[in-house]
């Protein structure tokens, strides 16, 4: 599986996640639409890193199998999430966001999965499938 990553220290570390998450979605031959969800999960998920942990990593990976399709990690060790199921309601955001962030990933993606320890740091996952 080729997998490859950006660092998420700086902002400029968010497009340079987005490029790379568009560059491997091309590659698998996903379409104008599918890359856009595709750098919009990114650009919120590193923005998310951003904001709340100061750093982290996104991890872009194709994915080769029976199924065809681009996964992407995003992961930290930032001070994690205590409610999980809270923060996944539409408009919940402890920045004054709009609180879209995470629930419009999950529409996004066709996989979604979410873990963290408080104090630790969070793990998500999704994937968007080609086929
Ligand atoms: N990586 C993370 N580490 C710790 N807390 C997080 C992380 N990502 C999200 N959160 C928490 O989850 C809440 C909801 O995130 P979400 O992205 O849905 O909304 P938001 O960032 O507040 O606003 P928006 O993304 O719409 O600008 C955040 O306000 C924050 O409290
Ligand atoms: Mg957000």
């Amino acid at each position: 599986m080729a997998q490859s990553f950006v660092k998420i220290i700086n902002e400029w570390d968010i497009v340079a996640a987005r490029q790379l998450g568009r560059n491997v979605a091309k590659e698998l031959g996903f379409g104008t639409v599918d890359q856009a969800r595709i750098t919009t999960t990114i650009s919120e998920l590193a923005r998310n890193i951003y904001l709340y942990a100061g750093n982290g990593r996104i991890i872009v990976q194709k994915i080769e199998n029976e199924k065809v399709g681009l996964q992407i990690i995003a992961e930290d060790n930032g001070p994690g999430i205590e409610d999980i199921a809270k923060v996944m309601e539409d408009g919940y955001s402890t920045s004054g966001g709009l609180g879209a962030g995470l629930p419009g990933v999950k529409r996004l993606m066709d996989e979604f999965n979410i873990e963290s320890i408080p104090g630790e740091g969070t793990v998500i996952q999704v994937i968007r499938w080609l086929r």
